[in-house]
């Protein structure tokens, strides 16, 4: 399986923060923000993954990234020049996927949560139709909502619709079976102009299976798309990390745990920050912090 994040857009929500600079790479307490949904696609065991940007983001999102190769994964990038729409990352993305499923995750969503690693096994094992994340939120209205039958069966999917039929939000996190370019050539711009993911699924629900895992208890969704929830999610990282003295999103830690890079890549891909929390930690997570090697 392959992944995309995708992290173009205008992000005129946080004008003038981006004015100059890409959301993606605002920093959300300690990292910048494409970390933590680089770490969704991590976490889901996928090494192969595409980063979509605007022409001007892209250059800095290579330096910071690279080609993955010191995480024990494969970066590539690619332009999209213009917001065209969540689906139109499946036509970027055409030669990336090559007819293989992709998992796509919008570069400004942070998912966290002890559930996390096991609703994403779920999701990769299902090789049917797509996967959704549902999340419950107290203004569905703002979202593409998902509504379900008595057997917990999704029913059908509205985007931002005027009177819900239910409080589950569909999040920016979506894992397709091979067909989804070939579903994506089949839809057109909406009103507003924009290749809409909720169309690909609808097209999904209709035609084939679509699961929908409805993200509990002890999970945590946030997009970070506005001046408020850019803070409340920095917020939610810091008290998260400072009181549990564990860091959420932490690409080295995650390659390790997969086995994709040695205890010793990872001291020394942490002593390389050393003199930040970030890289103390990564330095202490390697389980090699105070050995001579
Ligand atoms: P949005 O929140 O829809 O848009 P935006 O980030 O451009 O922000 P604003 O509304 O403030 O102008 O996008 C959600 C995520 O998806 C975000 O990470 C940007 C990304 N995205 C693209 O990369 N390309 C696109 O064509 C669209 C629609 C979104």
């Amino acid at each position: 399986m392959k992944g995309i994040v995708l992290a173009g857009g205008g992000g005129s929500r946080l004008h003038p923060l981006t004015l100059a600079t890409s959301k993606q790479l605002l920093p959300v307490y300690d990292k910048p923000m494409i970390y933590y949904p680089l770490s969704v696609l991590m976490q889901a065991g996928i090494t192969e993954i595409l980063v979509i940007s605007t022409p001007e983001a892209l250059p800095a999102m290579r330096s910071l990234l690279g080609d993955g190769s010191r995480l024990g994964i494969s970066l590539s990038y690619a332009e999209q020049p213009e917001p065209r729409g969540i689906a139109d990352a499946f036509l970027v993305g055409e030669d990336f996927i090559a007819g293989d499923p992709v998992a796509l995750i919008l570069g400004d969503n942070i998912f966290h949560g002890p559930f996390l690693p096991s609703a994403l096994a779920e999701a990769r094992n299902n090789e049917k139709g797509c996967t959704l994340f549902g999340y419950r939120v107290p203004d569905p209205e703002r979202f593409a909502v998902a509504e379900r039958d008595a057997d917990g069966r999704l029913v059908s999917l509205v985007e931002k619709p005027e009177h819900p039929e239910s409080d589950i939000a569909v999040t920016g996190l979506y894992f397709y079976d091979a067909d989804v370019v070939d579903t994506a050539k089949r839809i057109r711009p909406s009103a507003r102009g924009e290749l809409e993911v909720t169309d690909v699924n609808r097209i999904y629900l209709e035609e084939k299976e679509v699961d929908l895992i409805v993200l509990g208890r002890g999970c945590s969704w946030l997009d970070a798309g506005t001046t408020e929830s850019l803070n409340e999610a920095i917020q939610y990282v810091r008290a998260l990390e400072s009181k549990q003295r564990l860091h959420i999103s932490c690409l080295e830690e995650i390659a390790l745990e997969q086995g994709w890079i040695t205890a010793e890549q990872c001291y020394e891909l942490g002593s390389r920050m050393r003199n930040s929390e970030y890289g103390k930690y990564v330095m202490s997570v390697s389980g090699l912090a105070g050995q001579s090697i």
